[in-house]
């Protein structure tokens, strides 16, 4: 029977997303991005080859499968058609397999610059945002004056619309920021290029997903970013400016709740975090140094240094119930394949307070001490294992006990980089 499954980050960002819906793609017809942007860069390695893409769900290296950019990302066109690029010269692309919402909003270059701009003026609170331009253009998006893909469509109305968003950023540019502000011919000439490229993949995308469940198909929804940076549910204002959790599955791509069948946690064996904003459990520099290099942990899109630490139990019991987790994927559990003891954060302290649900305020939560427990490490390999039996004892401890901690059991368990180091213990297709 079909089913749908939606996959979300259960930390900060990072947890091996890309990987797991390259896999699990394998058993889907249709998989959709549906919230972020190119702020996202989601890993998968093939063979011998390593691919990062940004904006097209990770399904895409499977031919014949049909993957969406719903409605809720946003969307840099110039972006897109570097990755489109890309995977054309890997002979990854087929033209049919990608739509593209007509609802989604466009990251426009003014966007970029803002997002920089506002970084600079936040001095020492800034946010560390990627510079991709996310944050500028949702805020336009909320106050209705962005730009969608369906505008490019209409030279007229992008036109128009174009104009209009120009007088007003161009005024804040030049007149606040004392920068040089956009040229419209120059903007829009670019975007009618982006248009003539990108026109045959525009479409009401909620209506095919919509045909497809009722053609019996099965859907993987793939989440950026992770339930901590949630513009709602994160550690604001240390967030991204989207809702992560599952629950944008359905407005990011225009169907129902209730269609949603099961939705998957995925989280390290370990926890990182890009960017700044409080991090209860993380390592002192000597420690990060430790699971930095051997997880090898920089970041996918803006390269820049991971900051690591033990696993955080209560940010992930906190994952669980925001998003409803109904299950979870460890990842990256080979990284811990050297380390003599491992500890688990169970609930944290504020002086002798012990608190035990995640509080999302970061003036709170930067004062909380993690309480940890310690478990044996396992002290041996276990790239190469395929099947849940065969993990050292101590590793199938480790698992088991997050399991208990967060509340849910685990469908895969991440074992390496590459497409096939994974042990599946539940199939959530069949
Ligand atoms: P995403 O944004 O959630 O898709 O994750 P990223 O791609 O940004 O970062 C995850 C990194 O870990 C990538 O370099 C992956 O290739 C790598 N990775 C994923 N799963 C595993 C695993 O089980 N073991 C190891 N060693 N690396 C993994
Ligand atoms: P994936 O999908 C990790 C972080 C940034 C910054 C904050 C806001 O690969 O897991 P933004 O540019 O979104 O306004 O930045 O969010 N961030 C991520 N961290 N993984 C990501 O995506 C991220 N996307 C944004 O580092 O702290
Ligand atoms: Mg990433």
């Amino acid at each position: 029977m079909a089913k749908n499954v939606v996959i979300v980050g259960a930390q900060w960002g990072d947890e091996g997303k890309g990987k797991v819906v390259d896999i699990l793609t394998g058993y889907a017809d249709v998989v959709v991005r549906f919230q972020g942007g190119n702020n996202a860069g989601h890993t998968v390695i093939v063979g011998k080859e390593k691919i990062v893409l940004h904006l097209i769900p990770s399904g895409i290296l499977h031919k014949g499968v049909k993957c969406v950019i719903g409605d809720g990302v946003v969307i840099d066109p110039e972006c897109l058609l570097e990755e489109i690029e890309t995977l054309k010269e890997k002979g990854k692309f087929n033209p049919e397999d990608l739509l593209i919402s007509k609802d989604a909003h466009l990251i426009m270059p003014y966007h970029k610059k803002l997002d920089a701009a506002k970084e600079r003026l936040r001095g020492n609170s800034k946010i560390g945002t990627t510079g991709r331009g996310i944050g500028p253009a949702y805020e336009d998006k909320v106050s209705r004056s962005g730009l969608r893909c369906a505008d490019l469509l209409d030279r007229e109305i992008f036109r128009a619309k174009l104009e209009t968003n120009l007088r007003e950023k161009n005024h804040y540019i030049e007149t606040i920021l004392e920068e040089e502000g956009f040229d419209l011919e120059k903007l829009f000439n670019d975007y009618m290029g982006y248009a003539e490229a990108i026109k045959d993949h525009i479409t009401d995308t909620s209506l095919f997903l919509d045909r497809s469940m009722n053609e019996g198909k099965s859907i993987l929804f793939e989440g950026a970013q992770g339930t901590l940076l949630d513009i709602d549910h994160g550690t604001y204002p240390y967030v991204t400016s989207s809702n992560t959790v599952a629950g944008e599955a359905a407005t990011g791509s225009g169907v129902g709740p209730s269609t949603l069948d099961e939705i998957v946690g995925v989280s390290k064996a370990y926890t990182t975090r890009v960017g700044e904003g409080p991090f209860p459990t993380e390592h002192d520099e000597e420690q990060n140094a430790a699971l930095r290099e051997e997880g090898e942990e920089y970041g996918a899109t803006t390269g820049r240094p991971r900051r690591c630490g033990w696993l955080d139990g209560v940010a992930l019991r906190y994952a669980k119930r925001v998003n409803g987790l109904t299950a979870i994927v460890l990842t990256k559990l080979d990284i811990l394949d050297n380390f003599s003891e491992i500890k688990i954060c169970t609930a944290y302290k504020i002086g002798e307070q012990l608190i035990e649900d995640f509080p999302t305020e970061a003036s709170i939560l930067s004062k909380c001490t993690p309480v940890f427990e310690t478990l044996p490490g396992w002290k041996s390999p276990t790239s190469d294992i395929r099947d849940f039996d065969s993990l050292p004892e101590n590793a199938k401890k480790y698992v088991k006990r997050v399991e208990e901690i967060v509340g849910v059991s685990s469908i895969l368990v991440s074992v390496g980089a590459a497409r096939d180091e994974a042990i599946m213990v539940r199939n959530p297709f069949s």
